[in-house]
């Protein structure tokens, strides 16, 4: 094993513990989703359980149950949230591959290519009403709010997004604020609802906020570097479906910049005027791994990462705590 295997394998093995210790709640949590996913209209179950079995990482709800516990919980509120969670996620997920045109999610073949785009999208929004009805259930208004507030912020961040494809020259803030709205804003709402459930006070919630918010963007940049360097088999989506689509993301914002006049023709071909043919997107991961920018993308990863572990100083040190470092530098060195 090579020395950067043997680390991913070391942090692999905390978050693994991370995910021992959660074990049982995240057992209650999965319960709740599968009995939540029901519906007298056969389809619905049918193309929710096509991509809820397919499974997924499961990071979102792992957020919210283990920021209750390190706040402190005492009760089972923050499984209500933790599945909520998770079918805000789904249901973005099933929109995503809509408006994206994505082939494959989780391993398998994208719902909207077995049931059609039209049933991908109510579903996804039957995802979203079960998500209130948890949440209304936990009588939480805070919960509510921050979770009502995440579904919000992630609409904005995909509509944005798509307003902004193709733009060879976004700027790096604008990105920074797609994939703040888009994924960031989950993760921060996942971890913050869970320590609001515990009862946890302002100064608990908002680090774990924090620690959320920036474990997200350090995911997201992780994801759109993985979109360039990755394999289809472990990502269980395709790689290269970012730059068919035309997304301006940090890699290849970084390439464009970087590879400056000489390859203009190209990027504004490409990614500008959406004309690829054979060969366009190796040349494309050529250029972006040659200018260094999985490495950038990467580096700013694991910046937000080292954010997202200062946020959790106020806590003290417990395996709990540990698990949710190590849970950052994965989010950094994945390939799945
Ligand atoms: C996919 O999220 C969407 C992004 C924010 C990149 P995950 O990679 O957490 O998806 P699953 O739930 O593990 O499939
Ligand atoms: C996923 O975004 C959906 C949300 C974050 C809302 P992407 O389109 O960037 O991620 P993948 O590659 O499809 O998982
Ligand atoms: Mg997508
Ligand atoms: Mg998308």
């Amino acid at each position: 094993m090579d020395a950067a295997n043997a680390v991913i394998a070391r942090q692999a093995g905390s978050v693994n513990d991370l995910a021992a210790l959660a074990a049982a709640d995240m057992a209650g949590v999965d319960a709740l989703i599968i009995s939540r996913m029901q519906s007298p209209v056969s389809v619905i179950p049918a193309l929710a359980d096509h991509i809820i079995e397919a499974g997924g990482k499961r990071l979102r709800p792992l957020l919210t149950v283990v920021a209750a516990r390190l706040a402190g919980a005492r009760d089972d509120t923050a499984l209500k949230l933790a599945a909520a969670v998770e079918f805000i996620h789904t249901a973005t997920l099933l929109h995503d591959d809509v408006v994206d045109g994505s082939d494959l999610r989780r391993g398998k073949v994208a719902a909207h290519l077995i049931w059609g785009a039209p049933s991908s999208v109510l579903v996804g929004d039957f995802l979203f009403a079960r998500a209130f009805e948890l949440m209304v259930e936990t009588g939480s208004m805070r919960a509510m709010e921050i979770l009502a507030r995440a579904a919000r912020v992630i609409a904005e961040g995909e509509v944005l997004q798509l307003s902004r494809a193709h733009d060879v020259n976004l700027s790096q803030d604008t990105y920074l604020e797609i994939i703040s709205a888009k994924t960031a804003e989950l993760f921060a709402a996942a971890a913050e609802a869970g320590a609001v459930a515990a009862g946890g006070g302002a100064a608990q919630s908002s680090a774990l906020r924090s620690y959320g918010f920036n474990l997200g963007l350090a995911f997201q940049l992780s994801d759109d570097a993985l979109d360039y360097g990755g394999a289809t088999e472990t990502l269980g989506k395709n790689a290269g479906d970012d730059f068919r689509e035309g997304k301006a993301t940090l890699p290849l914002l970084l390439a464009i910049a970087r590879t400056g006049p000489k390859e203009r023709d190209f990027w504004d071909r490409v990614i500008g005027r959406q004309d690829q043919g054979e060969g366009d997107f190796r040349r494309a991961r050529e250029l972006i791994v040659g200018a260094g920018a999985l490495e950038a993308a990467l580096d700013l990863a694991g910046d937000y990462a080292d954010r997202a572990k200062a946020a959790l100083a106020l806590f003290p040190v417990s395996a709990l705590r540990e698990g949710l470092e190590a849970l950052a530098d994965f989010a950094v060195s994945r390939r799945a």
